[in-house]
């Protein structure tokens, strides 16, 4: 099949309005938007300022409304509890009707917040689809955040009413979810008025008399009550969904209803190239953009299957675990990151557990959330022959910037890029002045103005950090903080991010945030956090502390304690193992740390002796103790 991809980004390019317009009459509106894009309100412009719908309307009760009520919404395969579940349409949304009827008697309505921090269950997804109906706005925090994370969401988006569970499941290991959300509404000076809690039955927890509801019990209560959609505007927020920043202050994404809903289900046929009824897997976590995106909203506005995992590529039980759940469910198309492929690869490199399992009916897979490595896609083309493909985006973009749409026909693939901007997005690239740079030339990554449907608006309560983050140092662009170029073909190829954020195991992290963290050791004088590469992860967190003089400890105590405090500050998800006591921190004459440099040299990847630095010496004193270490990987 030749691709219509030229056609279709050219025929956007002529007509953006036109084109988002037909997008979005494939969603059902209360008030239909007769104007695509107003630019002149919000940061950029709004798109479909006029429109009116409901999110939770269009991904449950259309499908039912239209014959799909007993179709599989969602399918929960749990081989870290051993339990299966299918929940149909119908039931889904007697579901979401149940726990929207038990939220607006707790006072929840259009434009309140409501935390939830959950893990992979399906009431996870309830939940969100019930906020959704009575246009409140949720904001999902990932089980694997401490409590003082999750306390400075609760806080900063002002959270009526939070969401979570007894305890989520790891691979050996029982996470309380309880105490950590008493201790973050401890810690948060703003307190939710309550909080609904799903006992399971691996651990269950004590409730607070007063302010904790049992999830179940409110279910029963509710059971076959009817709520109405709440009409909200298009541009209503939806969610908040925070990801890290350069500071340790994470920046709330605002994701609005109509444009979400226009640029989603595009993406389903278009980049994804399923058909409504096909079942669909995004293997991520709801905590973060892929599991907002394709484990909950997108499947579930097309009329998809939805695969609600909760488990690990390997280890649960073995790396045959992915080909089970393709093979046992019928999923057309995986959707999920790099890292878990090197993880399955490193169990099964000869990928030989495959070969128990039908995988006929698997299409393709998709990857992103980091850097996907020639080697990795290859060893998975071999194993899995299907089209293999990688594409990028961002928590900010909420669906893919550059892709390769199966739906319009796959362009070539070229292994190290994600192909070819998606209509919406006029990538380029530009050097720190601002200007264009020639093809295959290494430079900034930027969208012209304005973004498509689907793309923050603003972020929660900041626009001034919004414009200063992603507008101003780019006039008339968004800065996607990713460096890169663009080669003859117009294929793009992402090669770094030009700030402190760091991706480990697909989680997006900020090096700033944990060094913020690690300074508030009483016994740190100085630190440096760099992301340093991972044959498994892609990239892990290393440490450098200074210790103030007098201190009378050793070494290892002050690191272990550091370790621990960025475990119990930031959560287990940073995967912050790697600490070292140095002497000095390499530095400028200014006091600028070369961070940068002690990146190359940990990554064996060569480095130029910078000419403003104070100290020469300490770039070998950082050589030696990565390498005693066995952190220092070997020059190519
Ligand atoms: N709740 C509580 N703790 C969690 C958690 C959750 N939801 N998710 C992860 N953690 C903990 C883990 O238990 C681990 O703790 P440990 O240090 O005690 O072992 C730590 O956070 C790091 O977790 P993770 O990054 O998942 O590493 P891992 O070594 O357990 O597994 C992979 C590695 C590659 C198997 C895993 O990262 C993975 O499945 N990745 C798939 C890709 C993905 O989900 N990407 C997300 C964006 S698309
Ligand atoms: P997140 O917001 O967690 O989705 O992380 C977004 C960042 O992950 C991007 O800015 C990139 O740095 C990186 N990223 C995501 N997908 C890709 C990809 N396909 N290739 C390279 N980097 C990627």
């Amino acid at each position: 099949m030749t691709s219509n991809y030229h056609a279709v980004y050219d025929g956007w390019r002529k007509d953006p309005a036109g084109f988002w317009m037909d997008q979005a009459s494939a969603i059902d509106w209360f008030e239909k938007p007769e104007t695509a894009f107003e630019p002149d309100t919000g940061a950029y412009g709004r798109w479909f300022p006029d429109g009116v719908t409901n999110t939770c309307y269009n991904c449950l009760d259309r499908h039912v409304a239209a014959g799909r009520g007993d179709q599989a919404a969602i399918v929960h395969d749990s081989p870290i509890t051993g339990s299966k579940r299918t929940l149909s349409y119908s039931e889904m949304l007697a579901d979401v009707e149940a726990f929207a009827g038990a939220l607006s008697d707790r006072g929840v309505a259009r434009g309140d917040r409501v935390v939830i921090y959950m893990p992979m269950v399906p009431e996870a997804l309830v939940a969100m689809l019930a906020c959704a109906r009575l246009g409140a706005v949720h904001s999902v925090v990932f089980g694997g955040f401490a409590a003082s994370e999750l306390a400075s969401r609760i806080e900063d988006c002002q959270a009526k009413l939070v969401v979570s569970s007894s305890c989520g499941i790891e691979p050996g290991r029982i996470v309380a979810y309880k105490p950590l959300l008493d201790a973050a509404i401890e810690q948060s000076s703003h307190k939710p008025e309550a909080a609904i809690i799903l006992q399971r039955d691996e651990h269950r927890c004590d409730m607070i008399a007063g302010r904790d509801f049992d999830f179940h019990a409110l279910m029963q209560a509710n059971a076959g009550r009817k709520v109405a959609c709440t009409p909200v505007r298009a541009t209503d927020p939806l969610y908040i969904l925070y990801t890290s920043g350069t500071t340790g202050q994470p920046k709330g994404v605002v994701r609005d209803n109509g444009g979400h809903m226009a640029a989603l289900h595009w993406s389903m046929h278009a980049i994804y190239g399923v058909k409504p009824g096909e079942v669909f897997w995004a293997a991520s976590d709801i905590g973060w953009v892929v599991g907002h995106s394709y484990i909950v909203y997108a499947p579930l506005l097309h009329g998809n299957t939805t695969i609600v995992f909760e488990g690990k590529p390997v280890g649960t039980p073995d790396a045959g675990t992915f080909w089970r759940v393709i093979a046992e469910h019928g999923v057309s198309v995986l959707f999920t990151a790099p890292t878990a492929f090197r993880a399955i690869r490193k169990e099964d490199p000869k990928g030989s557990l495959i070969a128990d399992y039908d995988m006929s009916g698997f299409r393709a897979l998709f990857l992103a959330g980091e850097r996907a490595d020639p080697d990795t896609i290859q060893w998975a083309e071999r194993l899995l022959e299907v089209p293999v493909i990688d594409h990028w985006w961002q928590t900010e973009t909420g669906w893919t910037i550059a892709g390769n749409p199966m739906g319009l026909g796959l362009l070539p693939i070229k292994h190290g890029s994600p192909a070819v901007p998606m209509p919406g997005y006029d990538v380029q690239v530009i050097d720190d002045a601002g200007h264009p740079v020639p093809a295959g030339t290494l430079g900034n990554i930027v969208v012209k103005l304005p973004l498509p449907p689907g793309c923050l608006p603003t972020l929660w309560n900041a626009d001034a950090r919004f414009r200063d983050s992603y507008l101003v140092e780019f006039p008339g662009y968004y800065k996607t903080a990713d460096a890169g170029f663009i080669d003859d073909d117009g294929y793009l190829f992402i090669m770094a991010r030009t700030d402190d954020i760091i991706n480990v195991a697909g989680h997006r992290l900020s090096t700033g945030g944990m060094e913020e963290a690690v300074s508030g050791h009483p016994d740190v004088a100085e630190c440096a956090v760099i992301g340093i590469a991972d044959a498994m992860k892609g990239q892990v967190p290393a440490g450098f502390i200074v210790i103030n003089s007098g201190v009378d400890r050793s070494d290892e105590d002050v690191e272990k304690e550091v370790v621990k405090l960025v475990r119990d500050k930031i959560g287990p998800v940073a995967a912050f193992k790697n600490v070292m006591v140095v002497k000095r921190l390499p530095k400028t004459r200014s006091g600028k740390i070369l961070r940068a440099t002690m990146q190359k040299i940990a990554d064996g990847e060569g480095w130029k002796m910078p000419a403003t630095i104070d100290d020469p010496a300490i770039l070998d004193e950082i050589g030696e103790v990565l390498e005693k270490r066995g952190l220092k990987k070997k020059e190519a």
